[in-house]
């Protein structure tokens, strides 16, 4: 049985097709499960765009933490992949990773509110790896969600991790440690990952080299 107002906080990434699920799975969650208190992170523009979409009833928070794009190289007011052009939502993958402070203090803030004891567990977005780090910080349950089936997830890791598209000179090819997947063919790869070679902005956000 669940204690009585345990936190849980959920933190999607700043993209239509994260946080849309998240949203759901919040809703799924609150539906089911009434006496835990869900705290929903994102960054200004998003959490007002949010707000309209909480049913009324709904006893979810949502939280907002700074972010400002002007101080990321992005234009103004660009908190979201849906308001820029495909060059530069990478600025925008790079920029989250500095909201870890004011994620941090999220937890804190919480776990203050709740007389010393921590949130339940933190769900997060699979682009924000380093809530692993909070989570094991504060000694919490962690949890990636992703609205992406777990096939589809498969052949994305096997491909920024083997980036296999570059070691054959045909159309197609087969990821070398997931061999189900059958053939994949160049046309079915977005851009980023066509023109992934491992040294591009995209591999070493994605491979954590950075
Ligand atoms: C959960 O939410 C209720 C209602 O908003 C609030 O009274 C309570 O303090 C919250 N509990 C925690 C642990 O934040
Ligand atoms: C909010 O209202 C809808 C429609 O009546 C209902 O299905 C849902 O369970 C309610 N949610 C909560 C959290 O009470
Ligand atoms: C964001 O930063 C820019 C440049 O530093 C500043 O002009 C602007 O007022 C800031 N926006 C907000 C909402 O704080």
């Amino acid at each position: 049985m669940a204690q009585s107002n345990e936190n849980i906080v959920m933190f999607p990434f700043m993209a239509q097709g994260h946080i849309i699920p998240f949203l759901a799975l919040a809703l799924h969650i609150e539906q089911r499960h009434k006496n835990y208190n869900i705290t929903f992170v994102s960054t200004p523009l998003n959490i007002k765009k949010l707000k309209s979409s909480l049913p009324p009833n709904s006893s979810i928070n949502l939280h907002e933490i700074p972010f400002n794009s002007s101080s990321h190289g992005l234009p103004p007011n660009s908190e979201n992949c849906d308001v820029l052009p495909y060059n530069l939502v990478i600025h925008l993958f790079r920029a989250s990773t500095s909201l870890k402070p004011a994620f941090k203090e999220v937890i804190s803030s919480l776990t203050r509110k709740n007389q010393g004891q921590p949130p339940l567990c933190i769900i997060a977005d699979i682009f924000f790896g380093w809530t692993c780090g909070v989570a094991k910080e504060f000694n919490l349950f962690h949890a990636f969600f992703s609205g992406a089936s777990s096939y589809g997830l498969a052949c994305y890791y096997s491909f920024w991790t083997n980036l296999p598209h570059k070691k054959v000179t045909s159309d197609e090819f087969v990821l070398p440690d997931f061999e189900e997947a059958s053939r994949i063919h160049k046309s079915q790869l977005a851009l980023n990952m066509l023109e992934a070679d491992g040294t591009d902005s995209w591999s070493l956000f994605l491979l954590l080299l950075e």
